[in-house]
């Protein structure tokens, strides 16, 4: 008898127990519910995630009470990568997981044969260190994890700040926390600790932030005031200030400031000295349209007017607004720059950033039309991976810097990197020009700064003709062949001239420029892996608005991305590429009759990473 009750007891125990590392326990009070108790000092919980996994609820209990929640794929059947959930903040306080599975077990011993149990560790270092043959050289990508939008970017006149929409405990889109770097360069970034983390009003969706220079928010002259959207079951706006130049923010204990009654997010504010006070573009974001607001202290918003219904791509749900005004190039106007993101609905599929060009008056934006009245669609990109762009406040010099995510929502989630996943644009500055049908047009060329990653030219060529044989010169072969092509190109007899960029593999981009159409097109569809996503294959093209029969380009070729800004910025194309090995080789041809290389320059680029 003994003996059974022994062995019921001992059938019992191995029922509520799994083999986990030092320092860890784990118990099963049901087949979808673990415990996990954890002991020690150590800096990391490291988790281990499988990528085709749904999220487990994970609730971190600290002495018993709920700090926080959040949702990790942990790993079922094969550990991807692991993240790290940073335990220093509840040293010397008792740390409880209680893990909620999502995929129903049917049984606790079904539950405890996940491998996650024995692949949880506690470190106090976590690896950031590139392995991966996708991740940029000079582009900005988080540490780890998952990034898209970029957003709250504010110059402290020594530092640019850029915040971004992280997954701290994945590379897929969840747990929306703003992640923090800043540079002195635009190029250089430092990674920081998360800035804003998700509470009880939800996750932290995108925002702005602004220098309070006069203290109107109540903080202090010179606090940082950042505004995003909580986003939980709806969708409502928060205030946080940072009194340490956007390091810590507090969260403003009265949040949210302001309620709708329908979807809206992405507030973005500026200072409009004519009417002195602030003003906050808000995405609306299913009625298609851009809400303006108006506030003397950043706290109380009153709404002025909306702008966009009806007007440009309407296909998709209006996200990320920005409103800026800019000189138009050789004339002595100004005009306002309304930047609309969308998904989907862009020229290419997917999301994209169309904008539109006007007057604002401080309470309302009146777009420019065509002379038959309607209002001319006008997008940033004409690449399909260039998506909710905003430009940086209190940049020096009155300048307007934007930077985008280098994605697109068809497929970021899928592109073929593990450890982190996307990357920001090159940072870009916008002007405006008329095009010669009288539209005032947005351009974006690569900041200045991105010059100093250049390396001596390895290429250098000018006055060449090139027909159908083609002229091929070799790209660099440092650093997986980052580089910068500066090229001026002239028609001549040709009907269009390709340029394009191959490797060993047989892989290609295509540039083609028509001059009679006035188009340059990328084509991608042999550029490398492609095989993730049906919508990743594509051939993308982009307007020209440079003198007649030439063409002047700047290609920036980083290890998964091409940009290409035609004729000093007036028509730029943002494509992602996955070659299998770096492409080694640009090849100059005429088709159908001769064209000219006016000027060819390659620099090798500095790798950052
Ligand atoms: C745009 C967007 C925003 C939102 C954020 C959430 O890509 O959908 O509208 O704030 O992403 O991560």
């Amino acid at each position: 008898m003994k003996g059974k009750i022994n062995a019921a007891l001992a059938a019992l125990a191995l029922a509520s127990a799994a083999q986990a590392a030092d320092g860890i326990s784990v118990e099963f009070p049901g087949s979808n519910n673990s415990l996990m108790r954890i002991e020690g000092d150590a800096r990391y919980l490291l988790m281990p995630v499988q990528e085709s996994n749904d999220d487990a609820t994970v609730r971190v209990l600290v002495d018993g009470r709920l700090e926080k929640t959040i949702y990790v794929r942990l790993a079922k059947t094969k550990v991807d990568y692991s993240v790290p959930f940073d335990l220093t903040p509840y040293r010397g306080h008792k740390v409880t997981l209680n893990i909620l599975s999502s995929q129903g077990r049917g049984s606790v011993r079904e539950a405890k044969e996940d491998v996650a149990w024995s692949n949880f560790a506690l470190a106090d270092t976590f690896d950031t260190t590139n392995t991966e043959r996708y991740r940029p050289a000079f582009h900005h990508t988080p540490s780890y994890g998952w990034m898209n939008d970029p957003n709250g970017m504010f110059y402290d006149g020594e530092r640019w700040h850029l915040y971004y929409q992280a997954n701290p405990y994945g590379s897929k889109w969840q747990n929306m926390t703003w992640g923090h770097s800043s540079s002195a360069d635009l190029v250089d970034w430092e990674h920081h600790p998360l800035a804003i983390e998700p509470d009880g009003l939800g996750a932290i969706f995108s925002g702005s932030c602004v220098v309070d220079s006069a203290g109107t928010a109540g903080f202090g002259p010179g606090a940082v005031i950042a505004l995003y959207t909580s986003a939980d079951a709806s969708q409502m706006q928060s205030m946080a200030y940072s009194t340490d130049g956007g390091k810590n923010f507090t969260k403003w204990p009265g949040n949210p400031v302001l309620v709708l009654e329908s979807e809206a997010r992405d507030p973005n504010m500026f200072w409009h000295a004519p009417t002195n006070e602030w003003i906050m573009v808000l995405a609306h974001a299913l009625e298609h349209e851009m809400l303006v607001f108006a506030s003397p202290n950043l706290r109380d918003w009153t709404l002025r007017s909306s702008f966009g219904k009806g007007l440009g791509a309407q296909n998709g749900v209006w996200e990320c607004p920005d409103l800026f005004r800019l000189p138009v190039e050789g004339e002595d106007t100004y005009k306002w720059v309304f930047l609309c993101n969308i998904n989907p609905g862009a020229p290419f599929g997917g999301s994209g950033t169309q904008y539109f060009v006007g007057d604002f008056d401080g309470t309302t934006f009146t777009p420019d039309r065509l002379p038959d009245g309607t209002v001319p669609e006008k997008w940033m990109d004409y690449g399909k991976d260039n998506y909710a762009g905003v430009s940086w406040s209190d940049a020096p010099d009155a300048r307007r810097t934007v930077i985008g995510w280098m994605s697109n929502w068809q497929y970021a989630a899928e592109v073929p990197t593990t450890q982190f996943r996307s990357a920001n644009t090159l940072p870009r500055e916008m002007g405006l020009f008329r095009g010669a049908d009288g539209q005032v047009y947005l351009s974006c060329t690569p900041s200045p700064e991105v010059d100093v990653l250049r390396d001596r030219a390895t290429v250098k060529a000018s006055g060449v003709s090139a027909g159908s044989n083609g002229r091929s010169y070799r790209l660099p072969s440092a650093n997986d062949g980052i580089c910068e092509i500066d090229i001026d190109l002239k028609s001549e007899h040709a009907d269009s001239v390709m340029i394009s960029l191959s490797n060993e593999a047989g892989e290609k981009v295509d540039l083609c420029y028509k001059a009679a159409d006035r188009t340059l097109a990328m084509d991608r569809r042999a550029s490398g892996k492609d095989d993730f996503s049906q919508e990743f294959p594509a051939v993308t093209v982009a307007p020209l608005y440079g003198p007649d029969g030439s063409l002047s380009l700047r290609i920036f070729v980083d290890r998964s991305s091409i940009e290409v800004f035609a004729d000093g910025g007036r028509s730029s194309m943002t494509n992602l590429v996955f070659p299998t090995q770096p492409y080694t080789t640009l090849t100059v041809k005429g088709i159908g009759g001769k064209a000219r290389i006016e000027n060819l320059k390659i620099y090798p680029l500095r790798a950052l990473f």
